[in-house]
């Protein structure tokens, strides 16, 4: 399988493209709005064909490019869970795996950043989304987030995959690449460890984080499969213009 870490600076979001050799098949995972043109080129060069378009939760800091890659290539658009817009051709559910030529995504619901939220596991990884970054958690206070779910998902769900399992986050805003299933367990400061549930959901209730600057643009355009909304004020044009035209102007 190819596997690629693609990172977009706005947001501080990792799309991961998986391609498959034999095939030419590929997908991207949570592409971003401003890197579609990046995207593609990365898909491209590497002689694959973008088949399909699969988000792990509707977006609250970045838009999705699943419309403007569906547009481009004839993509499809895969989201998970139940309360998925109409906009989806696809419906990502625990149990059905999707098949990208050779390559198996199995999808597991892990809710509690959001309610349908799901994590990817596919050939020894697993793209956790925002609900297991590196040495931390996606926030749980807004887009029917509970931190009593998300305690579930992570430890019941994804801590019982093998401990080698590597950990692909959707964000990270250090620096930091991969984890493993093993070092999550054992360090994550906040579900890692002996953390008991009532610790855990103390710990969210009072993190106090500010109300994200992009929310309310970024739902409705995630519902709309990636679309930018109106009345977009100038400092968040950078969410929604193509990076290269950033790069260029
Ligand atoms: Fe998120």
């Amino acid at each position: 399988m190819i596997f690629r870490q693609l990172f977009d600076p706005i947001s501080s979001t990792y799309t991961y493209l998986l391609g498959d050799e034999e095939t030419g098949k590929a997908a991207l995972v949570d592409p971003v709005l401003p890197a579609w043109q990046r995207d593609l080129k990365v898909v491209r060069e590497l002689g694959l064909e973008l088949a399909y378009t699969v988000e792990t939760h509707i977006h609250a800091d970045h838009i999705t490019s699943a419309r403007r890659l569906r547009r481009e290539t004839g993509s499809r658009v895969v989201y998970p869970g139940v309360n998925h817009p109409p906009c989806v051709d696809e419906r990502m559910e625990e149990g059905k795996p999707l098949q990208v030529g050779g390559i198996r995504i199995e999808g597991l619901h892990t809710p509690g950043h959001t309610d349908d939220h799901f994590s990817y596991l596919v050939d020894g990884k697993v793209l956790t989304g925002d609900a297991l970054l590196i040495d931390g958690c996606g926030r749980t206070d807004f887009q029917n987030g509970d931190a009593d779910a998300l305690y579930r998902s992570v430890r019941e769900k994804l801590f019982r995959l093998p401990d080698d399992t590597l950990v692909y986050p959707g964000h990270d805003y250090q620096g930091r690449h991969v984890s493993n299933i093993a070092q999550e367990k054992q360090r994550n400061p906040r579900l890692g460890g002996e953390r008991t549930l009532e610790e855990f959901r103390a710990l969210m209730a009072n993190l106090n984080l500010p109300y994200p600057k992009f929310i309310d643009f970024a739902v409705p355009g995630n519902r709309a499969c990636g679309e930018c909304p109106d009345g977009l004020p100038e400092d968040l044009h950078e969410y929604c213009s193509a990076m290269s035209d950033t790069l260029q102007g």
